[in-house]
């Protein structure tokens, strides 16, 4: 017998605002055939001037706890994955709390940018298994719009805004791999790559938020390496192999490093979550938007076995292989 952090709810929040490509060609050098063949991006939202992260996460976070047929103070702790908090402090995951109407408990942010909701579903899982806490409510959320340079075609066309939760209970399972809940993970980062994707200004730098500079292609080149090493990794901790994989969820970056990963770990693509054509580049939220899509869509179903794979700023990267 061992204690597994099993998802009994998801949910998630897009802003209503839907930018298509063909918005960017009226003030860029850029077309939506170059987005589309580049990046499989065909629309994103951007959140309303009002709108903040913490207004996401708190949508996508009602809606896995409706999802779940829970109320707030069921819940023990907040893990919110964010690059782009509301404020450089209190963290998003105590405004969401207050917004949700949770009275005890905590919570606390992870900043680990594209694989942000990674390293938050890994840290959720541990304190549900050491028994810190019963349910958690794991959020990713963003509003990159907020952090793009708009005169910069190379990195604005491919980011988006958006949340996703999911909530893990702690569940008593027989500690084989057909246990339902977070089965296996794998955390990696070299800071020898930070110059690839980062943003130029913060706190003790320049004292404002500053905008997102990335080597695009720097970047690609390392993705799909990195990403099939990262799952095989985790999968072999548990002993399954890519034959046992029944949904890749990847970060939704770009879909030809999508489709590259699932080709190297030779899953089909009828077997891959892709939101990236409708939401681009949402950061730590593209995974659990993924999870929460898939499952609206009647693909993902209880008992499959998924790989959530992410890389981003840092470098950071990892995967999750969890059982629905
Ligand atoms: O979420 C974190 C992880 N992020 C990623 O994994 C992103 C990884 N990188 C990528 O997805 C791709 O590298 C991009 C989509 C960013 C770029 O695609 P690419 O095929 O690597 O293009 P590139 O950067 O090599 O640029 C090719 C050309 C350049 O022109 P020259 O130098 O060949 O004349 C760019 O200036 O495309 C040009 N370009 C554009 N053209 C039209 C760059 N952005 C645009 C644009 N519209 N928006």
């Amino acid at each position: 017998m061992t204690t597994r952090a099993v998802v009994i709810g998801v949910g998630h929040y897009l802003p209503e605002r839907v930018v298509p490509n063909s918005e960017f060609e009226e003030s860029l050098d850029t077309s939506d055939e170059w987005i589309r063949s580049r990046s499989g991006i065909e629309r994103r939202h951007f959140a309303a001037e009002d709108e903040t992260t913490s207004d996401l996460a708190a949508y996508a976070a009602k809606a896995a706890l409706e999802h779940a047929g829970l109320e707030p103070d069921d819940i023990d702790a907040i893990v919110v994955a964010t690059s782009t908090p509301d404020l450089t402090f209190p963290s998003v995951a105590t405004m969401v709390q207050s917004k949700i109407g949770m009275t005890q408990g905590f919570g606390f942010d992870v900043q680990a940018v594209c694989a942000g909701f990674i390293y938050a579903l890994t840290n959720a899982n541990a304190l549900v298994v050491s028994g810190q806490a019963r349910r958690v409510l794991v959020i990713g959320a963003e509003t990159f719009s907020r952090i793009m340079d708009w005169t910069d075609r190379s990195t604005c066309v491919l980011f988006g805004d958006g949340a996703g939760a999911l909530i893990l209970e702690a569940q008593v399972g027989n500690n084989t791999n057909e246990d339902r809940g977070v089965l296996s993970a794998d955390l990696n980062s070299d800071g020898r790559y930070r110059d690839m994707l980062y943003v130029d200004g913060g706190v003790s730098t320049t004292g404002d938020s500053g905008k997102l500079r990335m080597q695009g292609n720097a970047l690609f080149r390392q993705a799909v390496e990195k990403l099939t090493s990262t799952a095989h990794t985790a999968l072999s901790k548990i002993d399954l192999d890519d034959n046992a994989v029944d949904w890749i969820v990847p970060h939704q970056a770009n879909i030809r490093i999508i489709q590259g990963t699932a080709r190297k770990m030779g899953v089909p693509m009828d077997r891959v979550i892709v939101t990236v054509q409708d939401h681009g580049n949402t950061s730590a939220a593209s995974i659990p938007l993924a999870m929460s899509v898939g499952v609206t869509e009647g693909k993902i179903k209880q008992g499959d076995l998924l790989v959530a794979e992410a890389i981003g700023g840092g470098l950071a990267w990892g995967s999750v292989v969890l059982r629905w």
